[in-house]
């Protein structure tokens, strides 16, 4: 694997050992995925932020490094709000531990925007390589920017933002990008909502596995692109997707789909996720609201109280620039929680059932939350929080 002159002062040790030890970290997965070199990266997404999920050891590991970041490089979701963890009923004893892990990042220079749509906060941009860890962070980054990102492991992410750079193979080199299997999506008499772009990636990503998908007979928003790359990232290990005549990349490139298998998606498979069942706690935001979101969330509230628990996930940026959106939500009884999320956050484990919007969600919350979950449009989540 080629090493600059750089490169080789660092492993050497001559900027210290953290920095020495994290590039041995990226050096040896350069080796194992066959990279011919390092490529330099534009930002980095780190996971294991939440205390839920790395415990003690992962601080203990955190605590002991001694860098900083040299790129842009925020976290993922922690296990809650920062400044409002109080409010969203977080037991001081968690709330302490998880300062911890905040604090030990901060150190490394990390920023602390916890967020898995870091998209929406900072500048990203077709061809830009990045080290992106959170699965649906990295599916909107290939898929729906065209950046490159492998799915990074957190100490992965955190070494290349350390380095500055990391193994280029997989997504990053433009012949691994290609569709491997075609799914045509029947049409669709119902109103094809987030909620539904949800479910279809729920149902394909299981069918898909870690293939790339190009889709046909789909023409989603982004909003709706997030929340079909989220779940299919979730249920299956799609990293990139493609669909036809919508995505950058599917423009862009004539791709050669003559011996793609093809499979079929028919409505009918959709609706059998949909059900009725009661629930607890309404939780949307998952991957974090868009402005255009939160815009929607505040017209179905306006005027309603809720009378279950309803929780709405951002980014603590997205919150700030949305603040009178954010109020009105807030109005009605809901709350707008930065850094956190249903999964990630310990509060949502006191539900036997919770309502969301996402097929990410929908996957996530009976293992994580050990809750059942349903899966309803933001209009449902709405009327159930409200009635
Ligand atoms: Fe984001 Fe949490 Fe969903 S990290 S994608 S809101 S599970």
């Amino acid at each position: 694997m080629y090493l600059d002159s750089e490169d080789e002062k660092i492993l050497a040790g001559e900027q210290g050992e953290t920095r020495q030890k994290m590039l041995e970290l990226l050096v040896a997965l350069g080796k194992v995925f066959g990279a011919e070199r390092l490529v330099r990266i534009r930002s980095a997404q780190v996971s294991g932020a939440s205390y839920k999920t790395i415990g003690e050891y992962g601080l203990a590991w955190l605590s002991s490094l001694d860098a900083r970041a040299v790129v842009p490089a925020v976290l993922n979701p922690i296990g809650m709000p920062r400044e409002r963890w109080q409010e969203m009923d977080v037991e001081p004893a968690f709330a302490e531990r998880q300062q911890a892990v905040i604090t030990a990042y901060e150190r490394l220079g990390v920023n602390l925007e916890c967020t898995c749509t870091p998209y929406y906060l900072r500048e990203t941009s077709f061809g830009d390589h990045l080290a992106w860890s959170e699965s649906s962070a990295v599916s909107y980054a290939n898929s729906v920017i065209g950046a490159r990102t492998n799915r990074e492991g957190g100490p992965g992410a955190l070494a290349a933002a350390l380095i500055g750079k990391t193994p280029c193979y997989g997504l990053h080199l433009e012949k691994n990008r290609n569709p491997q299997v075609i799914i045509e999506v029947k049409p669709d008499e119902k109103n094809r909502s987030i909620a539904r772009y949800g479910a279809l990636g729920y149902h394909a990503g299981k069918m898909v596995g870690n293939k790339i998908p190009f889709f046909r007979g789909i023409t989603p928003n982004p909003d709706q692109l997030k929340a079909l790359g989220a779940a299919m990232a979730a249920t299956g290990a799609v990293a990139l997707y493609h669909v036809e005549n919508v995505t950058p990349e599917a423009k862009k490139n004539r791709f050669n789909l003559s011996s793609l298998e093809a499979i079929s998606i028919e409505p009918a498979e959709i609706d059998m996720l949909f059900t009725g069942i009661p629930v607890d706690a309404v939780a949307v935001g998952c991957p974090h609201c868009s402005p255009a979101e939160l815009v929607d969330i505040a017209r179905l509230l306006k005027g309603k109280t809720v009378t279950k628990p309803f929780y709405v996930f951002a980014a603590q940026g997205v919150i700030e620039n949305n603040q009178k959106t954010v109020d009105a939500i807030e109005k009605s009884g809901a709350r707008v929680f930065a850094d956190t999320c249903m999964v990630v956050s310990p509060v949502m484990e006191r539900y036997s059932a919770i309502m969301v919007n996402s097929g990410k969600a929908l996957a996530y919350v009976p293992d994580m939350c050990g809750a059942v979950a349903r899966i309803g449009t933001i209009e449902d989540c709405v009327t159930v929080a409200t009635s």
